[in-house]
């Protein structure tokens, strides 16, 4: 996702790995779309979004009376945070920018001046989120010993982000160092994130990698040494319960079950310290076609009914650390999270 000549130039995940496609969103309810239907998404990468998205606004407002100015710009931040529910960047990303507009329009400045600011802003948040998956992916390989095999699910990487990614950074950093000698990315139903993306990531980047199915985590952590499980997350509560991907929560059972660490990484951005726990973590529940159906074949008997829970909660119990730019919260609790989140950016 980049910045280009007064729109935003979206890589359409959606067609991975097939064929590269760019999309241009000229205006903050495309913006909108885009993040709601998926042609972008990780949680980092829609709070950069959104911040963009109420730039894309303000570059709107010249030929709208000043008087309607601040309810224009409210309206698309409204659009912005609905598009999706359950990654809390996005909120980050549209406040950080919202809240310069307010500062600005208070000062008096002009549609110009304006729409300046906000786009510089917009850039500022994501240059800490770039910032945020480097000091990530060190500390996080810092977990690691050399030649490990991992596991991961969804994708956690550099199309999820602005930089390197955040679970998927740690794997590229940690084998560099030889830290990682193989990944076993879940294919991740129903959207195959794992498959499409985070394959699509690591082959790029020649990292050993052999994909499976969601199904087969049980049995790979059983027969493969599997030295630990590396997720992202799209909200962290403040008692530390961790919001990401369907199955995610089934992983970390898995994991506790076979001795094997299971590390969140996330910017604190991700972190939601409003809400007490994950029980208050909106779930977003998805369109149900896209489980009874794939690549637009029907795989249930018509009429089936399904369900389609975006993502789930895993409990902090079962969480070994996790990894944010500050430093890294183990154990994983409320009140260690609270400490790092408190202190310096880690170098
Ligand atoms: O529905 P998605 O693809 O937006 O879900 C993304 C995830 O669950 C990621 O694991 C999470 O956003 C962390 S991304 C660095």
């Amino acid at each position: 996702m980049a910045w280009d000549r007064g729109a935003l130039r979206v890589l359409d995940q959606r067609e991975l790995p097939s064929r590269e496609v760019y999309l241009r969103c000229r205006t903050a309810p495309e913006v909108a779309r885009a993040i709601r239907d998926m042609a972008l998404r990780g949680a980092p990468l829609i709070g950069c979004a959104g911040a963009y998205g109420v730039a894309l606004a303000a570059q709107g407002l010249t030929r709208v009376p000043r008087a309607a100015w601040r309810a224009r710009l409210e309206q698309a931040c409204r659009l912005l945070l609905d598009s999706r529910p359950t990654a809390v960047n996005l909120r980050y990303g549209v406040d950080r920018v919202r809240e310069r507009a307010r500062i600005l329009l208070e000062e008096g400045a002009d549609a110009r001046r304006l729409a300046a600011a906000l786009k510089a802003e917009a850039d500022a948040f994501t240059e800490e989120d770039l910032e945020c998956c480097r000091r990530m992916a060190e500390l996080g390989a810092d977990l690691l010993k050399r030649g490990s095999n991992v596991m991961t699910h969804c994708n956690a990487g550099a199309l999820a982000t602005a930089g390197l990614g955040t679970a998927v950074g740690v794997i590229r950093r940690a084998y560099q160092l030889g830290r990682v000698r193989h990944v076993y990315p879940c294919e991740t139903r129903p959207y195959l994130q794992g498959s499409r993306l985070t394959l699509w990531e690591l082959m790029r980047d020649g990292i050993p990698s052999t994909l499976i199915t969601d199904n087969m985590a049980a049995h790979i952590m059983a027969t493969e040494h599997i030295d630990a499980v590396i997720v992202g997350s799209d909200r962290i509560a403040a008692n530390a319960d961790v919001a990401n991907k369907i199955g995610t929560y089934g992983l970390a059972i898995l994991a506790k079950h076979h001795g094997i660490p299971f590390y969140v990484v996330a910017p604190s951005t991700t972190v939601d310290l409003r809400v007490s726990s994950g029980r208050s973590i909106p779930i977003e529940e998805r369109s149900t076609r896209e489980v009874v159906e794939v690549f637009g074949r029907s795989i249930a008997p018509a009429g089936a009914r399904a369900r389609h829970p975006a993502f789930d909660v895993t409990p902090h119990e079962l969480v070994t650390a996790i990894v944010t730019e500050k430093g890294v919260v183990r154990p994983a609790d409320g009140e260690r999270l609270r400490r790092v989140l408190a202190g310096p950016a880690s170098a």
